[in-house]
């Protein structure tokens, strides 16, 4: 061959590889997220992983002609860890959309977010504020508020009108204490005491001893799904179960993946929350049907926030055929609205989920315990109430 018969074929194989690479650029949007998969809040993240990988085995990993390739990323529970995370996936990986992850993550990351233009769907964070951090955040999770503030009216009107607050020392559970506290008070409600207990490690049972000396009627708690179990374990050694002091709060303390390991102690514990793996819709059971089939156990409100998050964003995709650019991605998403297994959900013109919030008792059903839904407050927008 000659010198310049071999450029001209290391010229059209080096062309046909790049175009070969780009167009398989162009094909793909990447998702990553970042989610706590150990650490304190480990089984949170991996139920949301579980429900995004779910809806993808559901509807395929193609939509508007592109692929879908999931970027999953440990957080270890540590907000340094998250926030250098989520700038590796953005800046060296450029990634299209970004799935997050806890509020420590994403608040020291939304000026990145922000100045990068990334559509982020809040899969996990809970705090009402963070929507505001970037325009380019969407929420399919919840917020504390909503389901703190329906449960604050509830107690009221069954005459539960003194008791203490019980939250994780996080900003989550700030929330929690805050927009309850708000509420309860403004409709005449008295608070005895105010108790916060630290996220690594906590031992429910000394902070259960001064809530029991307070004499209350009820015990207003919110601490992590993960870490509900061991609360809800110390509430029924110590024998407050027994004591008459009702256990209230937002759905993260009766979580559904907990309910099949406890016992009757907890029967009767009302919360307000969003998602139930009871809650009686058709497109609901099919969900809990398939879900359990191939996971072999039922799905919670952070599979559904995953899930809903990854219905998001094919469906935004669909919108833009497969535009991924932030400000066109997020006017997709924004007014979207589907049948969701927690019942209709929607997204508003901020981003932010609006969804019902249905108060609960634990009963049993058959052979488990669920939380059963008897009231509804429909479409619940975020913040649900402001307090002046
Ligand atoms: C949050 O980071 O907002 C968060 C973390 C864990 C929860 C709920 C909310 O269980």
């Amino acid at each position: 061959m000659k010198m310049s018969d071999l450029r001209t074929a290391i010229a059209v194989i080096t062309g046909l590889f790049t175009a070969a690479t780009a167009a398989a650029a162009e094909e793909t949007v990447k998702v990553g997220m970042v989610m706590p998969l150990s650490g304190t809040l480990a089984s949170a993240g991996k139920q949301v992983v579980a429900g995004a990988r779910f809806y993808m085995r559901q509807h395929g990993d193609r939509v508007a002609g592109k692929k879908i390739e999931l970027m999953i990323r440990d957080d270890t529970t540590v907000f340094d860890v998250g926030k250098r995370l989520i700038q590796d996936l953005v800046v060296n990986e450029k990634v299209d959309i970004l799935a997050g992850g806890i509020t420590g993550d994403l608040l020291s990351s939304a000026p990145l977010l922000t100045h990068t233009k990334k559509p982020t769907v809040i899969m996990l964070a809970s705090t009402s504020s963070l929507i505001d951090k970037s325009p380019y955040f969407v929420r399919t999770s919840c917020t504390l508020a909503q389901s703190s503030v329906v449960i604050a009216d509830w107690a009221l009107q069954q005459g539960l009108a003194k008791l203490v607050t019980f939250v994780t020392d996080f900003s989550p559970g700030h929330e929690a204490e805050a927009t309850f506290k708000a509420r309860y008070i403004a409709a005449g409600g008295q608070i005895l005491e105010q108790i916060r207990v630290p996220l690594q490690n906590p031992d429910f049972a000394p902070f259960l001893q001064r809530a029991r000396d307070a004499n209350p009627q009820a015990i207003f708690a919110f601490v992590p799904s993960t870490q509900a179990g061991g609360l809800l374990k110390q509430f029924v050694e110590r024998g407050l179960d027994k004591s008459g002091i009702k256990l209230i709060g937002p759905g993260d303390i009766t979580d559904d993946e907990l309910l099949p390991n406890l016992g009757d102690a907890m029967l009767g514990t009302i919360t307000a929350h969003f998602y139930s793996a009871a809650h009686p819709s058709s497109t609901n059971k099919s969900f809990v049907a398939s879900f359990q089939q191939e996971q072999g156990l039922r799905p919670n409100f952070m599979v559904v926030s995953g899930y809903d998050g990854m219905h998001l964003i094919y469906e935004a995709l669909r919108k833009t055929n497969g535009v991924t650019d932030g400000d066109t991605l997020l006017a997709a998403m924004r007014g979207l609205t589907w049948e969701s297994p927690r019942g209709p959900i929607s997204i508003d013109q901020r981003g932010d989920v609006v969804h019902n919030i249905y108060v609960r008792g634990v009963e049993r059903v058959g052979n488990e315990l669920y939380n059963v839904e008897f009231t509804t407050f429909e479409s619940v927008p975020n913040p649900y109430f402001v307090a002046h």
